[in-house]
């Protein structure tokens, strides 16, 4: 199936690079939040990362002006009653998604289909509040989306090989490479990367090192681009506790537990760089 016309459905850090994705490979975006306010700061970022590309000479002016047009914010969902794709970009809360899909099932058309950007959660159980199981895939970007070159596809129970191939494609024509995951706790990139962040965080916790150490070893011993502990507050630590959280349920294996520090920081407030402090200060 040819995605023309696709929806996306949260506006934040996730959800707005995926519009931008989306809408420079042509594709009609319905860009839907709850609060106008969060679709202009989502629009905002678009902007300010188009314009980036004018002046290093990646775009002209008019490419920027034609993947802005072709993005569509509103509050209103109904807009995407005629669209092949819903992707859910929103909070990584169970409840929350499960509402959202139940939601998009209810809007799309027939035979549209609906994916989520879950980093973790079970897309087999989103799959099943919807009337549709066998069109529900995951599609899991990473963050800085517009920067970053993986997708992980993720096949629900049900999810059917049509299904899956165009959003394969899809992801082909978005300049991004996909690989092919099947629905397990944290997926592959969350099951690797999170118990190394909170292995991290354990060595600042039982004071092994400090957290710019911590950082050091792995930038310059293992040409991380970023240490695990700025990572973390990149991503959002409330973000790395819930996906801890969801191997240490999902597996069942105490080798995933949280690190008490991660969980009193999130209790803290301190959720990284989203709130201006995390590991570090900004
Ligand atoms: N949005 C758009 N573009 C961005 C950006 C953003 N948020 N952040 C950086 N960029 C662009 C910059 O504009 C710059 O582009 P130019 O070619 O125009 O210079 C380019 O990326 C490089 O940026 P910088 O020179 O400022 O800094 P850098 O070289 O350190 O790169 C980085 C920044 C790409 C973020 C790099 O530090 C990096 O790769 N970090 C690791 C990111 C990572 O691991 N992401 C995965 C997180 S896990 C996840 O997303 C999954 C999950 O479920 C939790």
């Amino acid at each position: 199936m040819e995605i023309r016309k696709a929806l996306v459905v949260g506006a934040g850090q996730m959800g707005s690079g995926i519009a931008q994705v989306l809408a420079q490979a042509g594709v009609q975006v319905v860009l839907n939040d709850i609060k106008p306010e969060f679709l202009e700061r989502g629009i905002g970022v678009i902007t300010k990362n188009l314009s980036r590309d004018v002046e290093k000479g990646r775009k002209t002016e008019e490419e920027k002006a034609a993947v802005l047009a072709r993005i569509l914010p509103t509050t209103n969902m109904g807009e995407a009653h005629d669209a092949q794709l819903a992707i859910e970009a929103a909070t990584e809360n169970m409840e929350i998604k499960k509402n959202i899909f139940r939601q998009m099932d209810e809007v799309l058309p027939a035979g549209a289909i609906l994916a989520t950007n879950t980093s973790s959660l079970p897309i087999t159980e989103i799959a099943a509040v919807t009337s549709r199981p066998e069109l529900v895939i995951g599609m899991h970007f990473m963050n800085p989306v517009p920067v970053m070159k993986l997708v992980e596809i993720i096949r629900g129970l049900a999810t059917t090989q049509e299904v899956y191939q165009s959003i394969e494609d899809l992801t082909k024509k978005m300049e991004k490479v996909p690989v092919e995951v099947q629905d397990f706790p944290g997926f592959v990139a969350n099951r690797i990367l999170m118990p190394m962040i909170n292995e991290a965080i354990y060595c600042v916790y039982e004071g092994v090192s400090s957290v710019e150490d911590v950082d050091q070893v792995m930038k310059l011993g293992m040409n991380h681009p970023m240490g695990p502990l700025t990572l973390a507050d990149f991503i959002g630590l409330d973000t790395c506790l819930a996906i801890m959280e969801v191997l240490h349920e999902g597996f069942g294996d105490s080798k995933y537990r949280p690190c008490p520090l991660l969980r009193k920081y999130v209790k803290a407030g301190w959720l990284g760089k989203k709130t201006g402090r995390g590991f570090y200060q900004y």
